[in-house]
């Protein structure tokens, strides 16, 4: 029998957590349309009510084609379970609330996805969960400082944008550890395939599937991952959501149902996803599967380029500035060579001597570059973060988000590299015609 555990990443992109149909023998994963499971009898019926058997009930709660991408994906990061939810941020709001309740607080970096930064400090704190932002996620000192006895996670991504910066996840996951604190990674630029969280100590992993695991900018999905290792039953205290009697599900104990290893994943699916009900649709698992059974190959063309044009537009003369951790003139080259020796992804930054009006007039006048508000897709994009995604905020508050008026982001994608260049210099001749007639 095939230890499937000793399979190397490429191999179980493809074949990690499916079978052939066992009823049709049809290869492909089947799209499970359908929202509800006939029961065998009213035993397996209350069984799977009572978790004492683990199977679909309501596509709501889990479906198949779902649970396929949800194992192929906990495959992939080595975690023991995952949750596939209808959108990123769904799975960032679950991964908080599943552990943190009001009264509660959480310590989050600052550098983290615009969406998240406002569910953390608006969304959360209207139900009563406060958050403490570290403005510098490099410095243990402010992480331990944050902490306080109601504190239940700490929350960062692996590698962050627009600045590139890559998280020493090691360091942070100790200072969490020593407070009995999980720590979770929001692992959507980097994907499994560059950066693994949880060798390095991270607890829980959560993606915006929308982006490269999907990887066509085709479907939204988000995903929460478990890393199977945090002793919860150990700190029943600080998570008694996770060991004590829920009333709200026949007074099971999650962890003493199913053990600590996937207690946070079946709590999440059976109390938040039965509640809130942010689920995603077959047809949606399906596409993103699609995706990642090609997600190293796109991944490794996607730093391929990425490396290449961040190089080439460091020795632009139109570019003051490119951020990029791939290059060695970038503060965290040292960090991202120990957590993602393999490249630091598709997204980079860079900062156009001429300022707002340049970056705008470089942004209108790419051709193959599309102009939208995402990342991780085959196709190349840009945007200009000063006049779209931190145009609420003040030029201060731009600055320490490491926004600058002529900063351009693009996340490159698998076409031709001197056709991507090609659309860049069209940029570049732009940007100079505005500096030229404004002088
Ligand atoms: C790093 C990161 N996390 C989370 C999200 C939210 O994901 P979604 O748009 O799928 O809700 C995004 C979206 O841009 C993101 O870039």
């Amino acid at each position: 029998m095939t230890d499937k555990t000793s399979w190397g990443f490429e191999t179980k992109q493809i074949h990690a957590g499916q079978e052939p149909d066992a009823t049709t023998g049809a290869r492909a994963l089947p799209i499970h349309q359908t929202t509800a499971f006939v029961f065998d009898s009213t035993e397996q019926a209350a069984n799977r009510f009572a978790l004492a058997e683990l199977g679909p009930i309501y596509t709501r709660i889990t479906n198949p084609t779902q649970e396929v991408a949800e194992n192929r994906i906990a495959a992939l990061e080595g975690g023991s379970a995952a949750l596939l939810l209808a959108s990123g941020q769904a799975a960032s709001t679950f991964a908080v609330l599943n552990i943190a309740n009001a009264g509660d607080h959480i310590v989050s970096s600052s550098s983290i996805y615009g969406g998240t930064y406002n569910l953390f400090k608006y969304s959360l704190a209207k139900l009563g969960i406060e958050v403490t932002f570290v403005e510098d996620q490099d410095n243990p000192e402010a992480w331990k400082r944050a902490v306080r006895p109601n504190t239940k996670l700490f929350f960062a991504e692996s590698i962050a944008n627009p600045r590139s910066n890559v998280l020493d996840i090691r360091t942070v996951a100790d200072i969490a550890h020593e407070n009995n604190l999980p720590l979770i990674i929001d692992n959507t630029i980097a994907s499994p395939y560059l950066v693994r969280p949880f060798e390095h100590g991270a607890d829980i992993v959560v993606h915006s599937a929308t982006k490269f695991l999907g990887g066509h900018g085709t479907t939204m999905g988000g995903v929460i991952v478990d890393g199977g290792t945090f002793p919860w039953s150990q700190h029943a205290d600080k998570f008694p959501g996770l060991t004590e009697p829920d009333e709200s599900y026949n007074g099971v104990s999650y962890t003493g149902a199913v053990g600590d290893a996937i207690a946070y994943i079946i709590k999440a699916r059976v109390q938040l996803l039965r509640d809130l009900g942010s689920a995603i649709a077959p047809i949606n698992a399906w596409l993103l599967l699609q995706g990642i059974e090609t997600l190293s190959l796109r991944i490794e063309r996607h730093v391929q380029n990425a490396q290449e044009i961040a190089e080439w537009l460091e020795a632009h003369a139109d570019v003051a500035s490119v951020a990029y951790s791939g290059l060695p003139s970038s503060p965290w080259y040292a960090v991202a060579n120990k957590y993602a020796p393999k490249g630091v992804g598709a997204v980079l930054s860079f900062e156009l001597k001429g300022g707002v009006d340049a970056g705008k007039a470089f942004v209108n006048a790419l051709d193959l570059f599309s102009h939208v508000a995402n990342i991780g897709d085959v196709r190349s994009l840009v945007i200009h973060p000063a006049s779209t995604t931190h145009s609420q905020l003040t030029p201060e508050q731009q600055l320490t988000a490491g926004v600058t008026p002529g900063l351009v982001r693009l996340s490159v994608g698998l076409e031709q590299i001197e056709d991507i260049k090609a659309d860049l210099e069209r940029g570049f001749a732009a940007a100079r015609e505005v500096v030229k007639a404004a002088a």
